[in-house]
């Protein structure tokens, strides 16, 4: 039925129906990217991106000699369902250390690919005409190797500390930085010398170049502390993009270049978004440090601090005469699946004509979009969600900050205190809003960054220590009568 596009498909030139086969794969994965940037159209999003993966898998198949085609259908359909009980299972507070689990594969992907082809040239179609592989092949095959094997590996330590398997606190090796700039100009010698080498003698070359790769990705990571994780996810996201492209050179592939680099400009883009929502600078954050400071704060006694405690009676009553209220959800939300309830609070309090926003910051939660995709399973409408640099200047005039799970993204040390992990990431001003309502399980309890919050302990802090869930249920409650 296909025949027409695996006609010419080994031939000199390249069959331009599976050219524009892969135009339209890169068309569609292009119009995901744009979907997946808002609620509203992620579904729509994930589907093209979906199809445009269909078409790319299929016209590879077969526009290409497939030695077994039975085989590959199994790894598919193994593969799927592995992937699919995962996606099912995964908890939303488990995603960061599932995808870095995810790019380590294509990581290893890249490696494995680059070494078939360097064993098999023939099969992937890159002798010379001396029947060598060409110097330009072998470049892009180095780089593949390489870019692919630090993915794999600095991925391997991100999933181990995301997922707690390895302390989240940096680990500091002497002369660190001297070791990694060596390896890294050790790689970079060595694909040239693999590159220029006479075949017979490049065997030891793309070993050592392999062995390198992996090392300077457990090296790179290992300093980073938790605090940064989520940039490393999304840099090594990139980087797994641009394994993938390079791959997509020494295979010939179109869409594999256009998908890598799809994938390796966006996870750049994301990890400078997320440096700028931290207020780090993205060369800070290779080179270590805030994770340090960040989990010795942690470790510190704190005094005990005057505060305040309320009940859920109390909080009730005063929302109910509130007339703006701005509720700022965190991780704890997420722990606590309290978005149901939450929308059912908005709902109540709009009844009673209670003017409520959300209000999410960049980096609340986990994981980018961690708040925004809870709130939208909850079906709290998208006009009710704001952006930081949207709604801050609103806190001024509002009668109630209702903070639930969230810690370090309303934490005003990090306008504040110079000597702070988080000094410099842009807050909420909760501290303008007439009353604050502050939902937590303890006193003894901290955010990511394990440092104590000056919010805790104003005079127009109430706090609310119980589950997140409970306790607006419990208001919730209150409201109805
Ligand atoms: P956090 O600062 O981590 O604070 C979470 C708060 O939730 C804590 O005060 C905790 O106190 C409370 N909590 C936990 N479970 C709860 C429950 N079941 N019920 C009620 N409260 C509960 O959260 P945040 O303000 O969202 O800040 C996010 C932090 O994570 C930032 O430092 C950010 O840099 C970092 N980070 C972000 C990402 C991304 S991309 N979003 C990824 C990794 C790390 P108790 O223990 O006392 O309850």
């Amino acid at each position: 039925m296909f025949s027409f596009l695996a006609a010419g498909a080994e031939g000199a030139g390249v069959n331009p129906w599976v050219a524009l086969a892969y135009l339209v794969a890169g068309v569609l994965f292009i119009l995901a990217l744009r979907g997946l940037s808002h609620p509203t159209t992620s579904l729509a999003g994930n589907r093209y991106g979906m199809a445009g993966m269909l078409i790319a898998v299929v016209t590879t198949l077969i526009t290409h000699d497939i030695a077994n085609i039975v085989e590959i259908g199994i790894a598919i359909f193994l593969g799927g369902i592995v992937g699919f009980t995962i996606a099912r299972r995964i908890a939303m507070t488990a995603m960061p250390e599932l995808v870095a689990a995810f790019h380590s594969l294509v990581g290893l992907a890249a490696v494995l690919v680059g070494w078939a082809a360097y064993l098999n040239p023939g099969a992937f179609g890159i002798l010379d005409a001396a029947g060598d592989i060409s110097p330009v092949s072998r470049v892009e095959m180095g780089l593949g190797i390489a870019i692919g094997a630090i993915t794999f590996s600095g991925s391997v330590i991100a999933f181990a500390k995301l997922s707690g398997k390895l302390s989240g606190s940096p680990i500091l090796l002497p002369g660190r930085h001297v070791i990694n700039l060596g390896t890294l100009v050790a790689i970079l010698v060595l694909t040239g010398l693999f590159a220029t080498a006479a075949a017979s003698g490049t065997m030891p070359l793309i070993v050592a170049l392999t062995v390198a790769a992996f090392a300077i990705g457990f090296l790179l990571i290992i300093p980073i502390g938790g605090a940064d994780m989520p940039v490393v996810v999304s840099m090594l996201n990139s980087y797994s993009g641009w394994a993938a492209a390079a791959m997509g050179f020494t295979l010939g592939n179109t869409a594999m270049i256009i998908t890598g680099a799809l994938v390796g400009s966006s996870g750049a883009i994301l990890s400078y978004i997320m440096c700028r929502a931290m207020n780090r600078s993205f060369i800070s954050v290779i080179a270590g440090g805030f994770g340090a400071d960040a989990s010795a704060g942690g470790g510190e006694a704190r005094e005990a601090r005057p505060y305040k405690q309320g009940s859920a009676e109390d909080a009730a009553f005063m929302l109910k005469q509130a007339e703006n209220v701005i509720i700022i959800p965190g991780y704890g939300m997420a722990v606590a699946q309290a978005q149901h309830a939450l929308r059912e609070m908005c709902d109540l309090l709009e009844e009673q004509g209670v003017n409520v926003k959300f209000a999410i910051h960049p980096v609340a939660g986990r994981m980018p979009g961690h708040m925004n995709v809870l709130l939208a399973e909850a079906s709290v409408d998208y006009d009710k969600v704001f952006e930081l640099e949207d709604i801050n200047s609103e806190f001024a005039q509002c009668d109630v900050a209702f903070i639930i799970g969230a810690n370090d993204v309303v934490n005003p040390a990090a306008k504040t205190d110079k000597s702070s992990p988080i000094y410099g990431m842009p807050v909420f001003d909760v501290d303008k809003a007439k009353q604050v309502f502050f939902i937590k399980r303890s006193m003894g309890g901290v955010g990511y960054a394990g440092v104590d919050n000056d919010v805790f302990y104003m005079d127009q802090t109430m706090m609310l220590l119980a589950d997140a869930k409970k306790m607006v249920e419990e208001i919730n409650k209150s409201l109805g009568h």
